[in-house]
């Protein structure tokens, strides 16, 4: 089966839409809370909310790949929105964190990243995101080469980070934090057998000509 093509007048305008329809979810949790509309603790709330949202983009993200090899739909150009809204929804949890839940308390802030854990494991995810974020640009592409291909295979284990912190701030592990983890070890495991999946393709086709 195969997907309809969009018509490429409309390939700007449906990246556009997909950080457009990307942020909504913040700014509607933030609108939410502003009104007094989210019940009980309204900062942890939008801190999840925020947190929940980075590491669905980061999955969406490493999923286009597969994507395109698997079932052959070019979703490509969406990837670098994508990857984007990991790197803001990130930004925004780490905000919400510093400003909303310790109020800026700066030795609290730092016991916290050095201490706990699941904290530490967060922040280099948040870290390492930097520098993808900096070089999404067709520039950076051109002026790196082979080494921006190199560097933004991070996402994995950024990916990865962010599955464990959020494995790791639960005192008990549900199915929620076991989907996401799991279709985390799902897409870092497809990085490695792809090579081979790949060439098996290329085998297949051969053999049917
Ligand atoms: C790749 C980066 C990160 C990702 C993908 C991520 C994702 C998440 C997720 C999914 C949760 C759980 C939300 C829920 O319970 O619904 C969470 C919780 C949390 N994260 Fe992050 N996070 C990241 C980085 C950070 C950083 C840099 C900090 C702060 C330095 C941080 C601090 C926290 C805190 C304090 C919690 C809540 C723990 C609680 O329940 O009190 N995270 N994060």
């Amino acid at each position: 089966m195969k997907l309809p093509a969009l018509p490429r007048r409309y390939h700007a305008a449906s990246i556009w839409f997909v950080y457009a329809a990307g942020l909504a979810p913040a700014a509607w949790g933030f609108y939410l809370g502003a009104t007094g509309q989210l019940i009980g603790n309204p900062v942890k709330i939008f801190e999840h909310l925020l947190g929940e949202w980075a590491l669905r983009f980061l999955i969406l993200t490493l999923m286009i790949s597969p994507i395109r090899d698997i079932f052959g739909i070019n979703w490509i150009r969406y990837r670098r929105a994508l990857g984007l809204l990991a790197f803001w929804y990130v930004l925004m949890h780490f905000l919400a964190y510093m400003v909303l839940d310790k109020r800026l308390a700066m030795d609290v802030i730092f016991e916290d990243i050095t201490k706990r854990w699941f904290i530490t494991i967060g922040m280099a995810g948040f870290l390492a995101l930097i520098p993808l974020a900096l070089t999404s640009n067709r520039w950076s592409i051109r002026k790196l080469g082979p080494k921006w291909t190199r560097l933004h295979r991070l996402i994995y284990p950024i990916a990865a980070a962010g599955a464990l912190h959020y494995c790791l701030s639960v005192k008990v592990i549900g199915p929620e934090q076991m989907i996401y983890a799991a279709l985390v070890v799902i897409l870092v495991g497809w990085r490695f057998a792809r090579p081979s999946f790949l060439e098996w393709k290329r085998d297949n086709r051969a053999a049917a000509r």
